[in-house]
């Protein structure tokens, strides 16, 4: 996943203010949906025959049997990591998969693969990953056959056999492999086409009435071992021959460009069957995650640019509504902006994109065939949202950096997929820029990434960017690493490296690393190395520090988990670093670093109105006279929030900031508003400044009308309501935000004619979405009386929605807030009948806002029938309940009863899990719910890939409780006391 893993960045749409929707930290609409791992895989026996394949000395043991305990052996293939004796040349592969069920009503596919490998050490042993797949047993017993390519003749096989938890296919020869020769491994197996979202999957969805089934793959990052036994490690790089057998009225699709199908009878174990059989060209050297194999009866729409062909499929009802029509736009554009940015051609002949109905991420960069979500792919004039939109652009952005970086140049193992994820993340944001100029977009980095990530950043459970390739081995240890950290603080800490050495140096590595490691493997300081090369030879090397390199910067972001505080007096001109952490009396998860939580960090500031040169801070504390300011003259640091820290001032400072706020606030950059907010709030948090200041930051707000200083502030502003809309501060908050927004409803109401027009800025048309969704929240009976109206007319023609698309997801979850059964179902049938992924997202977020408990519990058990929420919805869905103040307790007590279903369903995979645990305990602030939290930990001795987040949210219970006791009654007063009209 985390190659494509992508994480929604728009959520906010619906925040916690309407008590239900998603919350900008850590919820992202990705959604992993995972086969259960090595904890309880099935037994995996040969196809023919009965007998069991038993490991000679340890695993796999014939039923009935009692074995004394032995000790844990300590064989190569006890280990997960394949041993460094083999290398993959080129496979030869043929898949089959069925999409209908056999007579036991399963889902197969068959295969039939060959491996060139070549030895590079003598050995007598052959360890091939493969999980889950029956293997047909040869005439001399074993499961694979072995031969010679040069004149040498192949050790005969001794036993092969599958180890279950490693996902081995071990091959024991009876003499060695020569060092140097190549060999060749062949198999035939079989395996199920399940709807699990990992390996070769299934895909269900209806058209016309007919249930149709599509065959998918997700691979990344170590499921391509459930679809073939191949070596399942990034840097086995390989040259792919693929073939797929699949129906007449069938399209395959693969990695390389399909040759002309060819008609034949195929048999298998259900007889003799027409099929197509469709080649491909082989493809690069290449890593085995990377793959895709995909048949279905989607249409697709094309175009060529610079010699590139660009298919866009899709459900062929998508793509005769023109649903793939903005993507296609999109794609070229972006294709010839990366080609230019790294200065290095697109690698391959083709560039397929494909929306899946059923897919675990947002997206995934298979080279050359990458896959999406509906939602991340497909547009719709007439249903789609600005934000729907935005997502689209970033997401083929990002997915398209990857076939650059990360698939023409792959990290060697996954304890530096930050960099990959990262550096996509990052990227992302230029290539949407590029397809849509006028939207600004790069400036949300700084809401999407980088405030996002120091909420995570800021804990003491947090990890650094980069792990110890040891630490990191099994597969649910590679999935728990796809998450914020590597994303976003990936992406931030390159946009500031970008920024400091200047773009065009920064490309110039880029370029020179691409270049040199082309189809091959790296690790992240290699990077370093090539962007140190391009330092050297721009001749502005003094852009570093005396005495300092990309690396001895870098390593200090990348191998120390966290971020510093920068603390600048205006009195003294002193300025110093500190280690933020969100809880001040939390004691870092990880030993520190050689470096002792201080960083290098460069510092773009302005005086008072006027940009200053950048500076850096090396040591722990500098004296900088030229910050020593006095009389109304003013320092604003971190200008653009280009570096990967927070600032704090001394108090004059910051009433001199509060004060240029309300009187001349465009003397601040708007990115800069956002962030004294998001500043003041935290640093509020860690007890650096007073509550009461933070919320200061929010006074000026009644004038403001850009989009980033109001969402940043409403985003913390949702802790205030996570904390207080049990309690009674509630009341006094409601009231002060309901006068904050008034001004900001009234302005959009005339902007828009009243409420007929759509702002024609991109940034405006977010910031309409707040003002609607704040004032319906804090009770503007104006707005109610909108958005139940609005609501009101769709009910009474549903053939006609009169919502526009952007506002449709905060109008259903306002009227379905306010409404009952009726507005409800409405909703619900609604949502059946939605023909576009994009539309039924709106509304699935929406049904979580009803206050009606019934109707909440009703909704929790939709989400584990898939009949009524897909899988791949299901974790998001609850945490949608969650949200909601009436919903919380209600899913709280549902995950606890289901736990042994959810955790069997969902556990082993990436981020939904982890979210699913974060979402459904973030309002956690009383003893009371500590209590049950630990005592869940208690009774479950593994949490799969949520295991950090158990604890992170033991964590935040833990501080939430103290910050509750310190700061209830101040915030209380405050909002008391800055309400016009108490109500
Ligand atoms: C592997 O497959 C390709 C394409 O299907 C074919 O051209 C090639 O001959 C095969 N190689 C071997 C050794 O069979
Ligand atoms: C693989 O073998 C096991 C054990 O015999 C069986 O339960 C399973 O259904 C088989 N899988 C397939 C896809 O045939
Ligand atoms: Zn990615």
């Amino acid at each position: 996943m985390g190659g494509g893993f992508y994480v929604s960045k728009v959520v906010g749409v619906v925040g916690i203010v309407f008590g239900a929707g998603a919350v900008a930290t850590i919820i992202a609409l990705a959604v992993v949906y995972s086969e259960e791992l090595s904890k309880s895989s099935n037994a995996v026996g040969p196809t023919n025959g009965g007998s069991t394949v038993t490991a000679p000395g340890s695993s796999s043991v014939k039923p009935g049997t009692i074995v004394p305990t032995t000790k844990p052996s300590n064989e190569q293939w006890d280990k997960y990591r394949l041993p460094d004796t083999l290398k993959p040349d080129h496979y030869n592969l043929t898949l089959w998969p069925r999409l209908k069920p056999n007579a036991e009503g399963l889902y197969i596919f068959t295969g039939k693969s060959f491996v060139v490998f070549q030895c590079v050490k003598e050995t007598d042993l052959i360890l091939i990953h493969s999980n889950k797949l029956n293997y047909t047993k040869w005439e001399d017993g074993n499961l694979a056959k072995l031969s010679a390519l040069g004149s040498i003749k192949a050790p005969t096989i001794k036993t092969t056999w599958l180890k279950e938890t490693t996902q081995f296919l071990v091959v024991q020869l009876d003499g060695k492999l020569t060092a140097g020769e190549s060999y060749k491994l062949y198999t035939e197996f079989v395996g199920e086409l399940a709807d699990d979202l990992g390996g070769f999957y299934r895909s269900e969805y209806e058209e016309n009435g007919v249930k149709k089934v599509v065959a998918t793959t997700q691979m990344q990052p170590t499921d391509a071992r459930k679809a073939f036994p191949c070596f399942d490690e990034p840097a086995m790089k390989a040259v792919f021959h693929i073939t797929l057998l699949h129906p007449p009225e069938t399209v395959a699709l693969s990695n390389g460009l399909e040759m002309a199908p060819v008609p034949v009878e195929e048999v298998g174990p259900e007889g003799p069957v027409n099929v197509l059989r469709t080649s491909f060209e082989e493809t690069k050297r290449m890593s085995s995650y990377l793959l895709a194999f995909i048949v279905s009866d989607f249409d697709y729409v094309n175009s060529t640019t610079d010699n590139v062909l660009i298919r866009i499929y899709a459900r062929k009802s998508a793509i005769e509504a023109g649903q793939g029509a903005y993507a296609l736009n999109k794609t070229g554009q972006i294709l010839k902006y990366l080609e230019k940015y790294y200065n290095v051609s697109y690698p391959l002949p083709k560039s397929d994109q494909i929306a899946l109905p059923d897919f675990n991420a947002g997206a995934m960069e298979n080279w050359g065939l990458i896959t999406y979500r509906e939602t991340a792919l497909l547009y719709d004039i007439n249903v789609s949202s600005n934000s729907n939109k935005e997502r689209i652009a970033t997401i083929i952005s990002h997915e398209l950096a990857h076939m650059w970086f990360g698939n023409l140049v792959t990290l060697k193992w996954w304890n530096d997929l930050w960099l990959n994820e990262g550096f996509a993340s990052y990227v992302e944001y230029l290539g949407a820029d590029d397809a849509e100029p006028d939207w600004n977009i790069k400036d949300l980095i700084v809401l999407g990434d980088v405030h996002r990530v120091f909420a995570v950043d800021a804990l003491a459970s947090s990890h650094p960017l980069s792990s110890n390739e040891e630490d990191i081995q099994k597969p649910e240890q590679i999935s728990e690493l796809f998450d914020a950290i590597s994303y976003s603080k990936g992406a931030s800490v390159l946009r500031m490296l970008s920024d400091f050495l200047s773009e065009k140096v920064f490309t110039n590595g880029i370029s020179t690393y691409l270049t040199a490691f082309a189809y091959d493997n790296t690790v992240y300081s290699d990077l370093w190395t090539h962007l140190q090369m391009a330092v050297n030879s721009s001749g502005t090397s003094t852009s570093l520090p005396a005495g300092q390199t990309v690396h001895s910067i870098m390593n200090r972001w990348v191998r120390q988990m966290g971020f510093p505080v920068i603390t600048i007096n205006t009195n003294t001109g002193q300025i110093s670093q500190e280690h933020f952490l969100l809880d001040p009396d939390s004691r870092p998860s990880v030993p520190p670093s050689e470096f002792m939580y201080e960083w290098i960090v460069p510092i773009r500031w302005m005086k008072t109105e006027v940009g200053q040169p950048q500076l850096w801070l090396q040591e722990k504390t500098a004296n900088i006279p030229d910050m020593k300011v006095t009389g109304s003259a003013w320092v604003l640091a971190n200008l653009n929030v280009v570096g990967y820290y927070r600032v704090n001032y001394d108090q004059s400072n910051w009433e001199k900031l509060l004060a240029v706020l309300s009187d001349r606030p465009e003397s601040i950059p708007v990115i800069n508003r956002a962030q004294l907010v998001d500043d003041a709030f935290n640093l509020a948090r860690a007890k650096y400044i007073n509550t009461t200041l933070a919320l200061q930051t929010t006074k000026y707000l009644k004038g403001e009308t850009e989009y980033m200083p109001w969402e940043s502030a409403l985003d913390n502003l949702d802790f205030f309501y996570l904390m207080f809309d049990r309690s009674e501060v509630y009341g006094d908050m409601q009231a002060y935000l309901r006068q904050q927004v008034q001004g900001l409803f009234d302005h959009y109401k005339t902007l828009t004619g009243n409420w007929k027009d759509v702002p024609s800025g991109h940034m405006d048309q977010y910031n309409q979405v707040n003002a609607i969704r704040v004032a319906c929240s804090t009770g503007i009976k104006e707005c109610l009386d909108l958005t139940a109206g609005w609501y009101k007319q769709w009910m009474n023609d549903s053939a006609r929605n009169p919502i526009h698309p952007n506002l449709r997801a905060t109008v259903y979850c306002s009227a379905i807030s306010q409404g009952g059964a009726k507005e409800w179902e409405f909703g619900w049938k609604q949502f059946k009948n939605a023909t576009i992924a994009i539309e039924a997202d709106k509304l699935r977020s929406a049904l979580a806002c009803t206050k009606q408990p019934w109707l909440l519990n009703k909704y929790l058990e939709y989400t584990l029938d898939p009949k009524q929420i897909r899988k791949q919805d299901a974790t998001s869905t609850i945490v949608y309940i969650a949200n909601n103040v009436v919903g919380q307790p209600l899913a709280w007590d549902f995950i606890r009863d289901r736990w042994t279903y959810i955790f069997k369903q969902y556990g082993g995979g990436s981020f939904s899990f982890s979210n699913l645990i974060n979402g459904v305990t973030k309002r956690f602030s009383t003893e009371f719910e500590l209590k049950q939290l630990i005592q869940f930990q208690a009774e479950h001795n593994d949490f799969g890939s949520g295991t950090l987040a158990v604890s992170q949210s033991i964590e935040r219970t833990k501080a939430n409780i103290n910050w509750v006791a310190e700061n209830k009654a101040s915030v209380q007063a405050w909002f008391h006391a800055e309400t016009i009209l108490p109500s």
